[in-house]
């Protein structure tokens, strides 16, 4: 076997929880990501459970999901909480002027949210209105939601049906500010931080000031800067990083309709994040050396041109075994720093952009990407196990990347290691060393015969887990070959 790929799991080092926050997702008032696809409300023929749909609370479910954000995204600092409560024949519309236009009539406000993350097991993420909210505004709403106070926000939560409060940690201080949240310069949005932030206020809440767009390290810079020495104001910094086959948003690419080129640029062009991540972590560095404010990134996946006959600004694409790559290697990268990154967030959790499900009326299919995501949920709350890995390039046209990306985690006695292989033709044989050995390995694949495979409606699953067959070691040493446009997981006891 060649001895250019080599994974060794350094034990040694393994010391740092990976959150098992990681594997969050988002959810937006967006095309049909809430309403249709989560929401149907009670009088709807699509079977339903107090109005949610029944197939993807079961799917999500099983998913394991571990947190959610929501109302956005660009929506949540359009969005007032206040007229998203009580009867829902007095709750006023609104116009969702991000996307698409359309009116919404607010059936889905912060009682439904709340309810759904209780029903499908999650943690509720909110983002808060800055761009075109206030203060006392979001006040009311943490009051609303999370306090067992006497006062007029608890009594009137108990007037609309809900006596205890929820438990919500996690608190995004505006989205996008730097674009859609307003527009802001970073000093000016950083001071606006710092006030709305000591009003947000609760037992270990965890407040999230809004980050930089991929490489914009001027905006760390700045707003940590403008914090001075009120860290403590922030338990995480946001980063948002969308994978575009082009780069280009004109033009960003098919989601379906793609060759080696397309799928090659969207591999790399994924890859650029422990770039970013890295250039922010410096600067992070530098203004919080006790590192104690952590990076969340709670937007990210890829974003391709919107599928043909669909909405204007609705975001609806096709998910094939290239996401299911993509996610992998996020997913495999975020692992890797378990130790300053502590939540992400695909975009979106169903219908929209990357998302795990997609729902055509009452049908629902489980994405490429919902099986990477499962694929990898044995990471979840795990122990890092630092690796060193060594791979040949994957070359095309004159440029090369790493053909592979792993991460190793141990949970529960097992040992557990995700690998993917990008190389569309390829197999890749891998040289594992173990530091140890195991008596019981296992392994699980998720693959498909072509690139462009999907799972659609009615039709039988393309993507999906398999097993997948892996030699026995020798004492502390394992040779498996990674297939072609692959994910693996293997499992060591
Ligand atoms: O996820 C779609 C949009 O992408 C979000 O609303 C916004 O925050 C980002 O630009």
């Amino acid at each position: 076997l060649s001895a250019q790929n080599k994974l060794t799991l350094n034990f040694d080092d393994a010391n740092i929880k990976i959150e098992k926050e990681i594997y969050g997702h988002f959810s937006e008032h967006l095309g049909t990501c809430i309403y249709e696809g989560i929401y149907v409300g009670e009088d709807s023929d699509i079977p339903n459970i107090n109005g949610y749909r029944t197939d993807v609370v079961e799917a999500l479910k099983e998913l394991k999901v571990p947190v959610l954000r929501w109302p956005g995204g660009c929506f949540a600092d359009t969005y007032h909480w206040k007229d998203g409560i009580g009867p829902k024949e007095d709750r006023p519309s609104i116009v969702n002027v991000f996307w698409g236009g359309v009116t919404e009539d607010n059936s889905f406000g912060t009682h439904e949210f709340l309810n759904f993350c209780e029903l499908i097991g999650t943690e509720p993420y909110l983002s808060i209105n800055v761009g075109s909210g206030t203060v006392q505004e979001a006040r009311d709403w943490v009051e609303y939601v999370t306090s067992s106070n006497e006062s007029p926000m608890t009594a009137l939560r108990k007037k609309n049906g809900r006596e205890e409060p929820w438990d919500v940690k996690f608190w995004g201080i505006g989205n996008e500010n730097w674009g859609c949240g307003g527009d802001m310069a970073p000093d000016y949005y950083a001071n606006i931080f710092r006030n709305f932030s000591s009003y947000i206020r609760g037992d270990n809440f965890q407040k999230v000031i809004c980050g930089p767009s991929e490489g914009d390290t001027n905006w760390t810079e700045k707003i940590l800067e403008t914090l001075d020495n009120k860290t403590y104001l922030a338990q995480g910094i946001s980063l948002h990083y969308y994978t575009l086959p082009t780069k280009d948003w004109s033009s960003k690419g098919s989601s379906t309709d793609f060759g080696e080129e397309m799928w090659f640029k969207t591999i790399k062009n994924t890859m650029v994040i422990e770039d970013y991540i890295q250039q922010h972590l410096a600067i992070m560095d530098k203004y919080d050396p006790d590192k104690k404010i952590k990076l969340m990134v709670d937007e990210w996946g890829t974003w391709y041109d919107k599928l043909p006959d669909t909405k204007e600004g609705f975001l609806q694409q096709q998910n094939t075994l290239r996401d299911a790559l993509v996610a992998g290697i996020n997913l495999n990268i975020f692992n890797n720093h378990a130790d300053r990154i502590s939540m992400a967030n695909v975009a979106q959790i169903v219908n929209v952009l990357q998302s795990v499900i997609r729902t055509n009326g009452a049908q629902m299919v489980k994405t490429p990407t919902y099986y990477a995501f499962q694929l990898y949920n044995v990471h979840q709350d795990a122990l890092l196990i630092p690796t060193t890995l060594e791979t040949e390039k994957y070359e095309f046209d004159g440029e090369s990347i790493p053909g592979l990306t792993a991460s190793a985690s141990e949970k529960d006695g097992v040992v557990n290691i995700t690998i993917t292989n990008a190389n569309p033709e390829k197999a890749m044989p891998v040289n594992f060393d173990l530091g140890k050995s195991f008596k019981n390995i296992s392994g699980k694949i998720v693959s498909a015969k072509n690139i462009t495979d999907y799972n659609d409606f009615g039709e039988k699953e393309q993507v999906m887990i398999q097993d997948f067959e892996v030699a026995k070691a020798k004492g502390n040493n394992l040779n498996v070959e990674i297939p072609a446009h692959s994910i693996v997981l293997m499992q060591l006891q």
